[in-house]
């Protein structure tokens, strides 16, 4: 038996998670295990009712799990960056989730923007840091003067600047990114033990030309990291060159390693090519504690309750969650039957067809079953 926590959230999130654990309860029922789902109430409806994102007993409550199913967030009468910081991104970092998978993969039967690419030339996997870099958030907006003492805490390390800032504009604003050795190093470790079971090939994705302190430190693990797998070719990129290379040539990647806020970027990128956000899931992993599996997409909330969302992205991030979980072959299972479902044209809206929500998962889930 397994416990796993679900936040379906905002928008189209309930929905879409409804979807998620329609068809992992068939690959249980397959493949001879049970998933006791419980359910939290967290996301913009009950900030908006009693003002609270997420609490210390959510914390304490989510940290009995070894991973948590996650929808979406967001909602247009809260402030933007109110609800990401204080409930996805304070996950993340309660639990030091410091992975963020995402694979870029076109399965067959999708289109993909990219002309003359097929499934055999979209295959890989970005390993986004996902713990540190201008994601810290740490910063301040001001005129004049400001004496400020600004802290990063993690479990890891904990940083602290005093700052005396002074200047003359009319108003500055400054954001600090901060990158250490040790966090680097094991998204780094995590990016080459991963290449070493697929292709064999790791890129890190910087921007160590200009920004050469955070990148530059970054540089220096990947380096050292890459001595000690001879067997894993690696290579540095960019990350302008690199968004040229994910279109043109996206079949020279097998694992990208990238610090956090540019694996924001490309991996929206990569969500693209693999054929839309419907399609691209994630998973926030801390492979010895409660991790979190959603997909990449937001809450959409015009979609909100119609039945009409892509419910792909989430169950592949279920797929995720079961492989998380030890489940490898029923997680396999979960992805072969998307593809089926494709095959057999049953899909939503924005893949060109008229499915809704539920008859996708339902589709995905009598096909495990039947396999
Ligand atoms: C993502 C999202 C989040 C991020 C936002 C919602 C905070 O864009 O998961 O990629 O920037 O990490
Ligand atoms: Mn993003």
């Amino acid at each position: 038996m397994h416990r796993v926590a679900v936040i379906g959230g905002d928008g189209i999130g309930p929905e879409i998670i409804a979807a998620g654990t329609r068809v992992l309860d068939a690959a249980g029922e397959r493949f001879g295990f049970n998933i006791e789902w419980q359910a939290f109430d967290i996301g913009a409806e009950r900030y908006l009712e009693s003002g609270v994102l997420l609490t210390e007993d959510d914390l304490a409550d989510l940290a009995r799990y070894p991973a948590i199913y996650f929808g979406a967030i967001g909602d247009n009468r809260v402030k933007p960056g109110v609800l990401e910081k204080g409930i996805l991104l304070a996950m993340r970092f309660a639990f030091d989730q410091y992975i963020n998978l995402r694979p870029i993969r076109l399965l067959r039967g999708v289109q993909t923007p990219l002309a003359q690419k097929g499934p055999g030339d979209i295959d890989f996997v970005v390993v986004r840091e996902n713990t540190e870099d201008f994601y810290v958030g740490i910063g301040s907006r001001l005129q004049g003067k400001e004496r400020r003492e600004l802290e990063v805490i993690r479990n890891l390390y904990s940083v602290r600047f005093g700052l005396d800032v002074e200047s003359d504009a009319d108003e500055i604003a400054y954001q600090i990114g901060v990158v250490s050795r040790e966090g680097s190093e094991r998204a780094i470790r995590y990016a080459f033990e991963c290449a070493a079971r697929r292709r064999k090939k790791v890129t890190s994705v910087d921007k160590a030309n200009v920004l050469t302190d955070v990148y530059g430190l970054w540089r220096d693990v990947f380096s050292g990291v890459a001595a000690d797998y001879p067997d894993v070719e690696h290579e540095f990129n960019f990350v302008d060159a690199v968004t040229m290379w994910f279109v043109k040539n996206p079949e020279w990647f097998d694992v990208v390693v990238t610090p956090n806020m540019f694996g924001d970027i490309i991996t929206d990128l990569g969500a693209m090519i693999q054929g839309g956000l419907g399609l691209a899931p994630g998973g926030n992993i801390n492979p010895n504690g409660t991790s979190m599996f959603e997909p990449i997409h937001g809450s959409a909330p015009k979609y909100r309750g119609l039945g009409v969302a892509n419910p792909v992205a989430t169950i592949w991030a279920g797929s995720l969650l079961l492989d998380h979980l030890g489940e490898q072959e029923a997680a396999a299972a979960v992805l072969s039957a998307i593809e089926r479902s494709i095959a057999d044209g049953v899909v939503t809206k924005d893949m060109g067809g008229s499915a809704g929500t539920m008859a996708v998962a339902e589709h995905i889930a009598a096909t495990i079953l039947s396999s």
